[in-house]
């Protein structure tokens, strides 16, 4: 009698062994899924940085820097005139034609606007909020500025180099001013576009 009745309870017992094990498989299946997605994301995070160190290698190249003379560009509050050896200078082909243009070549790159974004997210959204929305310093993403300078591309770069009040300090030796260029061209895609970040 035991005998009899012991395969079906053994296999009562594999069913549901073997139940529990494909559902198992399938909560496995659905964590690798998981890492699957989320490795590329962290990987993308990291191509992003090893980019931030050699700034906009790839978007540098089509660019044409006039013939004729740099601008005079002054600090927003001194407004002594800038001395650019003594920053971090880094003379893309970008700064180059942006000293002599006053305009950021930068401005509408899809991919420089993402790496700025990326240098933000480091270096300015601590004081300015994860989106640029305001928190110790203002909001950078709406149309009112402190410095109406600021409204130029021109401005702009001379009060992130040189600094603002108080908290706002110079990032000349904190960032390349390529490196400015770029963030300068995140800022601008969210006042041009009313848009989310370019990363993410
Ligand atoms: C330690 C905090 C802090 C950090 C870091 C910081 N800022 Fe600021 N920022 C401020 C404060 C505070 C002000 C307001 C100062 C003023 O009005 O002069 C300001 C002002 C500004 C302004 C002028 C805004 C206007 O309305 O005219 C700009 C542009 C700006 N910051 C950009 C940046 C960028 C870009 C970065 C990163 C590269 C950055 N800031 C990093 C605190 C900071």
């Amino acid at each position: 009698m035991y005998k009899l009745i012991k395969p079906s309870h053994t296999s009562a017992l594999m069913a549901t062994i073997l139940a529990t094990f494909l559902t198992a498989c399938q909560a496995s299946q659905q964590a690798d899924k998981t890492t699957a997605i989320t490795e590329p994301v962290s990987k993308n995070v990291q191509v992003a940085n090893a980019d931030v160190q050699t700034p906009a290698k790839a978007a540098t190249t089509d660019i044409v820097v006039d013939d004729g003379p740099d601008l005079e560009f002054r600090g927003t509050i001194s407004g002594d005139l800038l001395d650019f050896k003594d920053g971090k200078g880094d003379d893309t082909p970008a700064v180059k034609q942006f000293k002599k243009t006053g305009k950021n070549p930068y401005n509408g790159n899809e991919s420089v606007i993402k790496n700025g974004y990326t240098i933000f997210s480091t270096a300015c959204s601590g004081c300015h909020g994860h989106l640029a929305e305001g928190k110790l310093g203002p909001a950078l993403a709406d149309s009112y500025w402190t410095y109406p300078g600021n409204k130029k591309d021109k401005g702009l770069f001379e009060t992130i180099y040189a600094g603002g009040q108080g908290m706002m300090g110079p990032q000349k030796g904190l960032l390349a001013q390529d490196e400015i260029l770029q963030v300068m061209s995140w800022i601008r895609s969210l006042q041009n576009k009313d848009a989310k970040p370019a990363a993410h």
